[in-house]
């Protein structure tokens, strides 16, 4: 079976990731608290973050790291170990900003939660780019296709998951906008593309943010 070598969609999202960050952060200093509409908005935003952000550590906790781990040299399994306490960092910051997002009100101090995004959106690039700079190339000479079917099973069956499509393509450059929608074959791309498109479109406009 030979190995994967396209990982464009995982570091696609990384950079998703982080544009959602931004995009929170200046949804929620722009946001009448007081306003309650304004208020769910953007608490469903950041729930969808959350949940696909959750999810895609997830797959990589269960369904990436401990099938290649038997086949990782010394080294590689040094790499593979930083992943997962990485992960586990970043899920501790996680939910800190989960809970603001789910006591968010008039009362909030919009500062201290932003803040608390800026220190998500650091731990987090920290470690995607190390994931991109050491992981990647260990995901591509052992992870297989059949290994990635089944991660993007998982990734399917994710809350909202027929916003994420648009939603990596949303600010992101020509080629990962191409790449991104490679996840899907052209045929059904066809028809399917357009239709999630508008979906994310209304999401976006009726969180406000
Ligand atoms: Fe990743
Ligand atoms: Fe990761």
């Amino acid at each position: 079976m030979p190995a994967m070598t396209d990982t464009s969609m995982n570091t696609n999202m990384h950079s998703a990731f982080t544009r959602e960050i931004g995009r929170l952060r200046d949804g929620l200093l722009k946001a009448d608290l007081s306003d309650a509409k304004a208020t769910s908005g953007l608490t469903r935003r950041y729930k969808f973050f959350s949940i696909t952000l959750h999810q895609h550590h997830e797959g990589e906790d269960t369904l990436q790291w401990p099938v290649i781990r038997p086949k990782a040299n010394p080294h590689e399994i040094t790499v593979l170990d930083a992943m997962e306490a990485e992960h586990e960092a970043l899920a501790s910051v996680l939910g800190a900003v989960d809970e603001d997002f789910k006591t968010l009100s008039a009362n909030s101090d919009k500062d201290q939660v932003a803040a608390r995004l800026d220190e998500l959106d650091t731990v987090l690039l920290g470690h995607t780019q190390h994931e991109e700079r050491e992981g990647v190339a260990i995901v591509q000479k052992y992870f297989e296709e059949d290994d990635l079917k089944a991660f993007v099973k998982f990734s399917r069956n994710s809350q909202d998951a027929s916003l994420v499509l648009p939603w990596v393509s949303d600010g992101a450059t020509p080629a990962e906008v191409a790449s991104t929608w490679a996840m899907i074959p052209a045929p059904v791309r066809l028809f399917v593309k357009p239709m999630l498109t508008r979906k994310y479109t209304r999401f976006t406009k009726e969180c406000g943010v």
